[in-house]
């Protein structure tokens, strides 16, 4: 059996390597690995492969940066070329990115069936464009695997048959658990013992000039209790360039970090400040407090049973909830059901029967 793994972005890297141990694992697969280029930079792609043990991609389709449009049509032509020659049996695609939906356009209509791993996330906003991109994947996949219970019952609403649908539980979680033991604290001049770790990259958060001033005075405003650390997304140092602000002192804003470097940083925070998919998952699973900076979350479990806590764009409220945090009154949670650390192997069994 041959399949073929498309990945493109940061978040897919962390959700891919697992499945792809996992069918190493097997006999009579045999694998190919494309990535799209959507993402580039060697501190968004390159390190991930080598942290994360994942072999160099075969192919490489260098579609880079784009309006949607451009990006997702460059995907397409390039993918539609390798699979013209490939001809795989399966084609695996991760998470909500451009890469993602682009990948599930082109198999589709080459009726090469496809799995979807992390399916039936919804955020019921569709002024997010991974929302309209995880409404196009799952429509059109025939493999659903689901991260949790959530997930099944929006697909199940969408009408997609029971039998497509597998919960398999959290793939992000699998490089988590294999990888804590291996996480180690960046090295830097100056950096704090107790922080609070930021990241944000969401085009609503930081897109707009205004919004994202606003955004960066209250990280101002943390600073002055509680050192921060924001390791930046290009998108938003892009933005943050821009702005030309003059930020105090205990805001460390600093390039992307590898993910040993950056699962460290978070088993050690006091808090996490996000907009990350990702990273909501990541601090329920370490059970460090979240407060997410969106107004809503395809990822309700994480609310529900783990530590986060939607702020919306409410971020005046950032200064309350971290004294409550460092008071010892953050909000408690545990662990959602299958994110053990063997939801790959779960996939993978079911694809390889
Ligand atoms: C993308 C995904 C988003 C995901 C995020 C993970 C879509 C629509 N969005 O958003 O769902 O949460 O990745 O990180 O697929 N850039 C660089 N170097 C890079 C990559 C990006 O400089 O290696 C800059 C470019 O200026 C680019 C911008 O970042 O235009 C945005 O990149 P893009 O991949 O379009 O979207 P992300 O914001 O990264
Ligand atoms: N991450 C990382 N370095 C960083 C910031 C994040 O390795 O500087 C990891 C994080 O631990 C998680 C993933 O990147 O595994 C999340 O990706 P991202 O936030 O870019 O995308 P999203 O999950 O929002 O789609």
């Amino acid at each position: 059996m041959h399949i073929l793994h498309v990945v493109g972005a940061r978040p897919n890297f962390m959700k891919a390597a697992p499945v792809f141990r996992a069918l190493r694992d097997r006999s009579g697969v045999r694998q190919t690995l494309v990535h799209t280029g959507q993402h580039y930079d060697a501190n968004m792609s390159d390190i991930f492969f080598v942290q994360l043990e994942i072999p160099a991609p075969d192919i490489n389709l260098e579609v880079g940066a784009g309006t949607h449009a451009q990006q997702t049509a460059k995907v397409m032509i390039g993918l539609e070329e390798t699979l013209l020659q490939s001809r795989p049996d399966l084609v695996l695609v991760y998470g909500d990115v451009n890469s993602t939906m682009a990948a599930a356009v082109v198999c589709s209509k080459l009726q090469i069936p496809v799995g979807h791993v992390e399916a039936g996330l919804r955020s019921f906003d569709r002024t997010m464009p991974e929302e309209v991109n995880r409404i196009i994947t799952d429509r059109l996949s025939d493999m659903l695997f689901t991260p949790s219970e959530d997930g099944d019952q929006n697909l199940a609403v969408e009408g997609v048959p029971a039998e497509k649908i597998h919960l398999v539980g959290n793939v992000m979680i699998d490089t988590l658990v294999r990888l804590l033991p291996r996480a180690q604290l960046p090295v830097f001049e100056g950096r704090p013992r107790e922080y609070a770790l930021v990241t944000l990259h969401r085009p609503s958060n930081v897109d707009d000039p205004t919004g994202l001033t606003r955004i960066i005075q209250a990280l101002e405003g943390v600073a002055r209790e509680l050192p921060v650390l924001f390791p930046a997304h290009p998108r938003t140092q892009n933005r943050i360039a821009q702005l030309a602000l003059n930020t105090n002192r205990g805001l460390h804003i600093m390039e992307p970090l590898g993910y040993l470097e950056f699962l460290a940083l978070q088993r050690e925070a006091v808090v996490v400040i996000t907009d990350s998919g990702g990273v909501q998952e990541e601090s329920t699973y370490l059970q460090v407090p979240c407060l997410t900076l969106r107004e809503n979350t395809e990822r309700p479990i994480t609310v529900t049973m783990g530590t986060n806590m939607l702020l919306g764009s409410r971020v005046d409220q950032l200064g309350i909830e971290i004294e409550r945090i460092m008071a010892g009154e953050a909000k408690r949670g545990s662990i959602p059901p299958l994110w053990d650390g063997h939801a790959a192997e779960r996939a993978a069994a079911i694809v390889a029967s």
